[in-house]
């Protein structure tokens, strides 16, 4: 078996090792750029653990485990042009270095060149693949599209915050996991529990990268703090601050979203004042726990070794305490 650490390697050197012979170089370039940034890879190494749990011939999974992550950087791109963000991984942004249109059209690119790698997976298990594949990316833009409805409303409900995250990011790292028990030919069972210990765990995840967004490093983080504040996205942070505060909070909260005024450095510390008053910082780390906890009983019914499953458990829990 292989630690997280051995499969980060192993990715990293073939993300370095992918060459885009085609051209323009305009297209290219700007994938090859936010790939060779790094991050975490946390969905290719989830993939690559999962298949793990049944199966050591890793490189067998190498071609999909490179599309997930390949299809995570493209929602990148256009992410960022959406959130307006010009910060990622501690470099300037595609949209930033070149120019929207680009973010848009390697972006692009990038979904197409992310289902060839996937295509790329043993015919035995294809057409599953790209089916979970597919609905997944579809999951995907529907959370992305909640998340900026959410924007110009107020009313956002916990229940339908969780609902966006699960769609915009749990799912992505139940569907790496999933497709690794399905290429090690797990049974549908585990396949299904190893999905399930994926949305929990990615749903702790996008709370803890919304709590990084405020309460994080830049530094560390690679992102700039206070983004979400700006576009007034609601985060855990700013749903739950609605729902704690008292009417004059409230009426400066509201003040808040609607301020045109002052700088973007005044928002960010008036915003996050209110937070620290309303003590959203530990609420965040609570719900982060209730869901890690709850993953790991989906774990726990897994049918493989208990010794096997505590790269993943511990990979879990490092995710809940990450700064970046
Ligand atoms: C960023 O994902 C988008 C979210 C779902 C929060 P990551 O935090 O995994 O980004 P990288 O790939 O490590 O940079
Ligand atoms: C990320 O949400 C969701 C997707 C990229 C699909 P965020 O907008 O919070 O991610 P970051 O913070 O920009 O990485
Ligand atoms: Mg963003
Ligand atoms: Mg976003
Ligand atoms: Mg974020």
């Amino acid at each position: 078996m292989f630690t997280s650490k051995q499969l980060l390697e192993m990715i990293n050197n073939h993300c370095s090792n992918l060459q885009f012979e085609r051209v323009p170089k305009g297209l290219y370039s700007p994938i090859k750029y936010v790939l060779d940034l790094g991050g975490k890879r946390i969905r290719p190494i989830l993939m690559l653990m999962a298949y793990n749990l049944y199966k050591e011939d890793v490189s067998t999974a190498f071609s999909p485990a490179i599309g997930i992550e390949t299809y995570h950087n493209y929602t990148l791109l256009h992410d960022d042009l959406m959130d307006r963000a010009d910060k990622r991984r501690g470099k300037p942004t595609v949209h930033q270095v070149w120019n929207d249109n680009t973010a848009i059209l390697s972006g692009d690119a990038m979904l197409v060149l992310a289902y060839q790698l996937m295509a790329n997976s043993p015919s035995v298990h294809l057409k599953e693949i790209i089916d979970l594949f597919s609905i997944t990316a579809l999951e995907i833009c529907e959370g992305q599209q909640l998340d900026m409805e959410f924007e110009v409303r107020e009313d956002v409900k916990d229940s339908e915050y969780i609902e966006m995250i699960r769609l915009k990011t749990a799912v992505l790292l139940a569907s790496s996991l999933k497709i690794g028990a399905i290429l090690a030919g797990a049974s549908v069972k585990d396949a299904q529990h190893l999905y399930d210990f994926g949305i929990q765990i990615g749903l702790a995840f996008q709370i803890k990268d919304d709590f990084l967004d405020t309460y994080g490093n830049t530094a560390i983080f690679g992102k700039n703090i206070g983004g979400d504040i700006l576009c007034n996205k609601k985060t855990y942070l700013l749903v739950k601050a609605f729902e704690k505060a008292n009417q004059v909070q409230k009426e400066e909260l509201r003040n808040w979203m609607s301020d045109e005024k002052h700088e973007a450095k005044d928002k960010i510390e008036g915003v996050t004042q209110l937070y620290n008053q309303l003590g959203v910082k530990t609420i965040c780390e609570d719900k982060m726990k209730e869901y890690y906890t709850k993953g790991i009983e989906n774990l726990a019914s897994i049918g493989v070794e208990e010794n096997k499953k505590k790269e993943l458990k511990d990979f879990a829990e490092h995710l809940m305490y990450r700064e970046m």
